[in-house]
Formats: structure tokens, C-alpha cells, sequence
């Protein structure tokens, strides 16, 4: 199987990840990480502590104290929207958000918040003038995601931050597609909240995340319940990273996700960067001049993330990916991607895209091999190649 699902999770994870998580419960040495100060709490402690100095490394937090560690990309989105974000405040996203975006929003519209959200042009850019236009006296903040998960274009995040600055607002980012992938320096970009999933390029286990806070913000707790300390306090404590998490952390996670991450420092993200685009750039190569291949969002932007949409003729992406999945043992995902206003805009409602995303364990015979495949089944669209 060729696997280039690698924007749904990365399936084939560093060597040291695996390792991580069954030593964290091989050991029989993890206690709980905040329940109680005998050495195996402690030790927990020091493997969550280091998941959270990792990831303050990697996105240029000075507090490790500043991470707080969740289940996922759509945990974190949730407790960071509904605890920041509420009625009475305007919010501007954009139709590029996943559902782990828009839908917190929607509910926050449904209590009284308002919403826009900036739509993009032909190859898939954001309207970033509209931003300016959809500003009102109560618009509070921004929440744009760091680069689509269905055409791979990114945001021009340091001009949403200087847009967010000038106008005081805050700068919420879902980096689900990015982190591992861009330098995402929070203090340089000027982002105040950033979202990651652990389990795409941060090559963690499934079942971790992070928010990363790079300033002074008053969360609600969003959840609320064991936090380890305080316990005759009725409230969830609000300091962070308490405030962000609520229960027993995911300990073997976190150390899978630390390790992870080590692996992003020791090979460094330039090399991997320089990987996926040697990876994406073959694949655009080879696809480009495919009859009735039609690419979605703007391959030529620099910057992109390793993720490519298209589809063949009027073939439905479902069919697509499943002889692609059968016929040539290829794995790529259609359908939606939970990226519906992306859809609506493309006019991809009922296609969907066929979304292939890469890693840098893939191989450059892996792309020729897809791109083979894709010239065949071209020919079912009337094709001649
Ligand atoms: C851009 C984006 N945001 C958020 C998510 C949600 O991630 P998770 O399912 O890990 O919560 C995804 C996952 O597909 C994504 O691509």
C-alpha cells in the first residue's frame, strides 16, 4: 500500500514514537501526572512536563506553562473558541476553516456571537481585503487556519497578525495542517493562540493535541473537573495550563508526541521541508499536463503544504479513491475533508476532491506510482495521455 493520506494522520510515525509510548507504559513506572507526589506521579509529571517544553520549543513559547496538552486538534479548538469567544463579540474566520473550526463557531453564533467568514478567489486565496471590510467595533478576533487540508494553500498569516494587531484583535490559529510543516514561530508571526493536532506532522499517537498561548489571555474553562490541585475550589482553576485541560492527561501520548517532535529538531525542519517539496513538486510535475485533471487551490504558491486536491473529469472523488485504493493500492481520501464552505466555494459539493497528501517517509517511486495510476484512470474520463 502506498499510503498518501498523510493530511487525515500519519500513518507510518518515526521509529521513536512507537518506542515512546510502549516504554511509557512498559516501564510500569507512570503514575498519574498530577495526582499526588510520590515518584511515579512525578515521573508522569516530567513526561508531560517535557511534551509541553517540546512543543514551546518547536512554536517559540518561552513558558512551557503556555502549552497545554489535549485529545486533539478539534479539543483544543473547542475549549480555546467557546472559552475566549462568546455572545456579543464578532468573530471574522474564513470558508477555509475545518469543522473543527466552524463548528464551535456555529455554536457560538447560535448564542448570540457574530460571525463572517472571508471567502477566496479562483485559485482558492483568501479575499484578504475583506477582512478589512468585514470589521465592525465589536469584532474581536480572527480564527484562521494556517493552511487549507484540501488544497494545501497557506494563509499569509503575518498579514492577518498585522491586521489583528492594528486592530486589536486576537489571532487564533488552527495549525492542524502546518505544525511540523512551517516554521511557526509564534512570537515572530505574531500569533496569540495556536491549535495543533499531534497525530499528522507532529507524528504523534492519535489521541493528542496542543494549544500553545503566546500572551496574557482570561480563558473560561470550558470543561471542567479534576485538575489535581485546588479541590475545594467549586470553579476550574483558570490559569493555564490548567484552564485548558480537565482530567487525567494522556501520558503515553505525550510521550509519543514529545518524541515526535524530537524527531522534527534532530532532522530538522528545513530538511523536511525540503522533502515534502521534493515530494509535492513531482507529484504537481507529473499531474499537471493529465487530461481532464483538474487541480484545486494554486500549486505554484510557494509555501504550500504537501496537500493536493484534484479530480478527474466528473468521476466522483469517491470513485476515484476507491480504484486508486483497490486497483493500484494507493491510499488518498475524497469526499469532503469536514472543509464544507471550502466545498461551496469550489463548487464541490457533490464531486468532492480527491485530497493526496504526502509525509516525508514517502518516496519519490511512490509519487511516479500514483501519477501512473492517475494517467490510467484519466482514460476513463476520455482521456488519451
Ligand atoms: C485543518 C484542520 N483542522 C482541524 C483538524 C482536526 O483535527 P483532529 O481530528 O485531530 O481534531 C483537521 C484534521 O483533519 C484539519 O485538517
Amino acid at each position: 500500500m502506498i499510503y498518501l493520506d498523510n493530511a487525515a494522520t500519519t500513518a507510518h510515525k518515526p521509529e521513536e514514537v512507537a518506542r515512546a509510548v510502549y516504554e511509557a507504559i512498559a516501564s510500569g513506572h507512570l503514575g498519574n501526572p498530577a495526582r499526588g507526589a510520590h515518584d511515579y506521579a512525578l515521573a508522569a509529571f516530567r513526561v508531560i512536563y517535557r511534551c509541553r517544553e517540546a512543543a514551546a520549543e518547536l512554536l517559540g513559547v518561552d513558558d512551557p506553562l503556555r502549552i497545554a496538552l489535549t485529545a486533539n486538534a478539534t479539543d483544543g479548538l473547542n475549549r480555546v473558541l467557546k472559552g475566549l469567544l462568546g455572545s456579543g463579540d464578532h468573530v471574522i474566520s474564513t470558508v477555509t476553516e475545518h469543522n473543527s473550526v466552524l463548528r464551535p463557531l456555529y455554536q457560538l453564533e447560535a448564542q448570540g456571537m457574530e460571525l463572517d467568514l472571508v471567502g477566496i478567489d479562483a485559485r482558492a486565496h483568501l479575499v484578504y481585503d475583506d477582512f478589512e471590510r468585514y470589521l465592525r467595533k465589536n469584532t474581536k478576533a480572527v480564527v484562521a487556519t494556517a493552511a487549507s487540508n484540501v488544497t494545501g494553500n497557506p494563509t499569509d498569516l503575518p498579514r492577518l497578525a498585522r491586521f489583528c494587531r492594528t486592530h486589536g484583535l486576537l489571532f487564533i490559529v488552527d495549525a492542524s495542517q502546518a505544525a511540523g510543516v512551517f516554521d511557526l514561530n509564534m512570537k515572530q508571526l505574531g500569533i496569540d493562540v495556536l491549535v495543533a493536532t499531534g497525530h499528522k506532522s507532529l507524528y504523534g499517537p492519535q489521541g493528542t493535541g496542543l494549544v500553545a498561548v503566546g500572551r496574557d489571555l482570561a480563558f473560561r474553562p470550558v470543561f471542567s473537573g479534576g485538575s489535581g490541585a485546588h479541590s475545594f475550589d467549586r470553579e476550574h482553576p483558570v490559569t493555564l495550563p490548567d484552564v485548558l485541560e480537565s482530567g487525567t492527561l494522556n501520558t503515553p501520548g505525550a510521550a509519543g508526541l514529545t518524541a515526535g517532535i524530537e524527531y522534527l529538531r534532530t532532522t530538522g525542519l528545513a530538511d523536511i521541508r525540503a522533502r515534502l517539496n521534493r515530494l509535492t513538486g513531482a507529484f504537481l510535475e507529473g499531474v499537471r499536463d493529465i487530461p481532464n485533471l483538474r487541480l484545486y487551490g494554486d500549486p505554484d504558491m510557494p509555501g504550500r503544504a504537501p496537500v493536493i486536491g484534484l479530480n478527474l473529469g466528473d468521476l466522483p472523488s469517491s470513485e476515484v479513491a476507491a480504484l486508486l485504493n483497490e486497483d493500484y493500492g494507493i491510499a488518498v481520501r475524497p469526499g469532503a475533508h469536514c472543509a464544507p464552505r471550502l466545498h461551496e466555494a469550489l463548487g464541490t459539493r457533490e464531486q468532492g476532491i480527491v485530497r493526496f497528501s504526502f509525509s516525508p517517509f514517502n518516496t519519490i517511486e511512490e509519487i511516479h506510482e500514483a501519477v501512473a495510476a492517475l494517467k490510467d484512470l484519466s482514460t476513463m474520463t476520455g482521456g488519451t495521455t
